[in-house]
C-alpha cells in the first residue's frame, strides 16, 4: 500500500516484509520507555505496529521521547523479527517490529477528553462530542467498514437482479409513515415549507409509473419521533420497488439480499425464512416482530378458563378485548430459582402486567398434588389438566399465565418469552429471520381514529366492493421482515387503482385533504400505473444486528443523541434575526 508518504498500512506489516525498508504513518497509541529504548505502538485503520527507536541517533531518539498519545507521525525503518519470546499473538503484526530510522511528527495532540482505551468510562455525550476520537477506536472503525460492506453487497446484489439506483429528492412534500415531519422553510415562497422525506415511498411509486420497472436506493430518511436504541431521527433505508410483481417476488429478492449480506459479512447461512400471519405472530409470540431465535411459544387458554369462578382469569377470557395466555418454560422448576422467578414477575409488571401467575409442574403424574401454584385453589382439576395438556407441559416445567387486556398481555408475555429464553440460553441460532404477513390495513388509535398499519398506499387484500362495505375490517397485502426480534423492513403491494386509493383515503377520513396532499399521486395513478410493490430495509438496524452492537448509534458515524441533538456540531442551533427574516419566520415570545 504505497501512497507517497507511506509504503504500508501499519496493520499490514508481516513477516514477509522482514529486512525491507518501510514507511508508515499513523497515531501514537502508546509510547513505552524501556531502559534507553523507546517502543511506539503506531495505529492506523488497519491496526497497530510496533516501532522501536534505539539511542544511536540522538536527534530522532529525543523526538521519540517527546511523543504523546495521539500524536500523528511518519516513521521509516527496517522490518525485523521481534525475537521468539517477544511475539504478541494478539496482534496481526505481532511477529515483527520496525527498527525506526527516521521519525517525523506530522501533528501534535493534546487536551484529549479520553484516551482510546478508556473511552468506555466516557459517557455517550462525550463520545459523541469528540466523535473523531471515538471513531479512531478499532471497534468503531470495524463497524463502519462493516456498514460499508453491507451497503456495497446490497448494491451488487440488487444490480445483479436488474434494479437501477435512482436518487429521489430530500426537499419534498410530506410522505406519511406515521411520524412527524422535519420541515424546511422556503425562502422563495413565504409561509411554505418543504418536508424532509420520511421515506422515498411516493417517488418510488412514481418511478414505477414512469416505467423504471425495478428501482432501489440507499436512501436517507427523516422522522421526528421519540428515539430509542433502534431509532434515529435521520436514518438510512435500502429502498426497493418493482413493477408487475407479486409479494412472493419481493420476498424472494429481500431474502436473497439478506442471505448475501450475511454470507459476505459473517459467513453465516440465514437458513429458512418462516412466514407467519400477523394474527399468529400476536397469538404465539405476543409481538408483530417475534424473535424466533427463542423456541418458546405462547398458548391462548381463554377457552379453557372462561367459565371459572375466578375472575382474574375468567373475566379477560370472556372479554373480547381480553386475553389469557400461557408460556411453558421447559425444565423451569430446576433452571429458575425462586429469586429468578420473582424477578420475572417483576419484569412482567414493568412491562404492564398487573400480576403474573405461575404453576410449577413438579410431577405431572401426581395430578394436583404434583403441582405448586398460588392459583390452584381457584381452579378445578379438569381445567388445570386441560391447560397443562394444551401447553404440552411435562414434569419439571413452569407455566407462566398472564391475563388482562389483549394488547397488554401480548406485550408483557411476549417480552417475558424473550427474557426467559435469553436468560436460559435457549436461543438456538445466532440470527433468525421471519416474515410477518396478512396485516390489518388499519389500526385503532387511542382516540378511536383509524390509522394505517403501514401507509395509506398499501393494497388491501380484498376487492374494491368488499373494501367499501367494511373498510376497517380489511387486511393488507403487506409483509414485514423481522430479524432477531427487530422489525428490519416493511413493505407491501401498492394500490395502483385510483378508485381504491380514494377509498382508502376516505376510510381514513381524509376527504378533500387527499387531493391537496396527494393530488399528484391520484393524477399519476390515472395515467398508466402498473401493479407494483416493494419494501424498505433499515440499513442502520441491519448493520447493528450484523455488528452485534446494542444500538444503531454504534453503526452511524455521526448519530444524534436520544434527545435528537448532535453534540459534535451542537445542532440544532438558533439562527440569526437576518436569516429568520429571509425565511419569513418569527418565533413567538422572541425578544
Ligand atoms: P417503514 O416505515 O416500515 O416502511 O420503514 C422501513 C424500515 O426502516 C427502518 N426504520 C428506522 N430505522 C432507524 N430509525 C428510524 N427512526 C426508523 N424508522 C424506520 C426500519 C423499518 O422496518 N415506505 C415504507 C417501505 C415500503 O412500504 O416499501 C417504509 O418506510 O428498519
Amino acid at each position: 500500500m504505497s501512497n507517497g508518504m507511506r509504503s504500508h498500512y501499519c496493520g499490514d506489516i508481516r513477516a514477509g516484509d522482514i529486512d525491507n525498508n518501510v514507511a508508515v504513518c499513523g497515531w501514537i497509541q502508546v509510547r513505552r520507555d524501556h531502559g534507553g529504548v523507546i517502543f511506539l505502538d503506531v495505529r492506523d485503520r488497519e491496526g497497530l505496529v510496533q516501532v522501536v527507536y534505539e539511542p544511536d541517533n540522538q536527534e530522532v531518539f529525543d523526538r521519540a521521547t517527546n511523543l504523546r498519545n495521539e500524536y500523528v507521525i511518519r516513521a521509516t525503518g527496517k522490518v525485523r523479527h521481534r525475537g521468539a519470546d517477544k511475539i504478541n499473538p494478539r496482534l496481526a503484526t505481532g511477529e515483527v517490529e520496525i527498527l525506526g530510522e527516521t521519525l517525523e511528527i506530522l501533528n501534535s495532540a493534546g487536551g484529549l477528553p479520553f484516551t482510546l482505551d478508556e473511552y468506555s468510562s466516557a459517557g455517550e455525550d462525550i463520545r459523541l462530542r469528540y466523535r473523531y476520537l471515538d471513531l479512531r477506536r478499532p471497534e468503531m472503525q470495524k463497524r463502519l467498514f462493516l456498514r460499508s460492506k453491507i451497503a456495497s453487497t446490497s448494491r451488487t446484489f440488487l444490480e445483479s437482479e436488474g434494479f437501477v439506483e435512482v436518487e429521489t429528492p430530500t426537499l419534498t412534500k410530506s410522505t406519511p409513515e406515521g411520524a412527524r415531519d422535519y420541515l424546511v422553510p422556503s425562502r422563495k415562497n413565504p409561509g411554505h415549507f418543504f418536508a424532509l422525506p420520511q421515506s422515498p415511498q411516493l417517488f418510488k411509486q412514481v418511478l414505477m409509473i414512469s416505467g423504471f420497472d425495478r428501482y432501489y436506493q440507499i436512501a436517507r430518511c427523516y422522522r421526528d419521533e421519540d428515539l430509542r436504541h433502534d431509532r434515529q431521527p435521520e436514518f438510512t433505508q435500502i429502498d426497493i420497488e418493482a413493477s408487475f410483481v407479486d409479494e412472493f417476488e419481493v420476498m424472494r429478492v429481500t431474502e436473497g439480499l439478506l442471505r448475501s449480506v450475511f454470507e459476505r459479512t459473517l459467513g453465516i447461512d440465514l437458513g429458512d425464512f418462516p412466514v407467519l400471519t400477523y394474527s399468529d405472530a400476536m397469538e404465539c409470540y405476543g409481538s408483530d416482530k417475534p424473535d424466533l431465535r427463542i423456541p418458546l411459544v405462547l398458548a391462548g387458554i381463554d377457552d379453557l378458563v372462561r367459565d371459572l369462578d375466578f375472575n382474574v382469569l375468567a373475566r379477560p377470557a370472556r372479554d373480547e378485548n381480553g386475553r389469557v395466555s400461557a408460556l411453558r418454560v421447559p425444565g423451569g422448576v430446576v433452571k429458575l430459582s425462586r429469586r429468578e422467578i420473582d424477578a420475572l414477575v417483576d419484569f412482567a409488571r414493568d412491562h404492564g402486567a398487573e400480576g403474573l401467575a405461575y404453576i410449577k409442574v413438579n410431577d405431572i403424574s401426581q395430578g394436583m398434588a404434583g403441582l405448586q401454584s398460588s392459583i390452584l385453589k381457584f381452579v378445578d382439576e379438569p381445567t388445570i389438566r386441560a391447560v397443562l395438556e394444551k401447553c404440552k407441559c411435562e414434569s419439571g416445567d413452569i407455566l407462566f399465565v398472564g391475563a388482562g387486556h389483549s394488547e397488554l398481555v401480548g406485550d408483557f408475555m411476549g417480552a417475558l418469552r424473550v427474557q426467559v429464553g435469553h436468560q436460559l440460553g435457549l436461543a438456538a441460532q445466532e440470527h433468525r429471520a421471519c416474515w410477518v404477513v396478512d396485516w390489518p390495513m388499519f389500526e385503532r388509535t387511542s382516540d378511536g381514529n383509524y390509522t394505517p398499519a403501514h401507509h395509506p398506499f398499501t393494497r388491501p387484500s380484498c376487492s374494491l366492493e368488499e373494501f367499501a362495505s367494511a373498510p376497517h375490517e380489511a387486511n393488507a397485502k403487506a409483509y414485514d421482515i423481522v430479524l432477531d426480534g427487530y422489525e428490519l423492513g416493511g413493505g407491501s403491494l401498492r394500490i395502483h387503482d385510483v378508485q381504491m386509493q380514494r377509498a382508502v383515503f376516505d376510510a381514513l377520513g381524509m376527504g378533500q385533504e387527499a387531493d391537496v396532499k396527494f393530488g399528484f399521486l391520484l393524477d399519476a395513478l390515472e395515467m398508466g400505473c402498473p401493479p407494483h410493490g416493494g419494501i424498505a430495509l433499515g440499513l442502520d438496524r441491519l448493520a447493528m444486528i450484523v455488528a452485534g452492537a446494542d444500538s444503531v448509534r454504534e453503526v452511524i458515524a455521526f448519530p444524534k443523541t436520544l434527545s435528537a441533538t448532535c453534540p459534535l456540531t451542537s445542532a440544532p442551533s438558533t439562527i440569526d434575526v437576518g436569516q429568520m427574516r429571509e425565511l419569513h419566520l418569527d418565533i413567538r415570545g422572541r425578544k
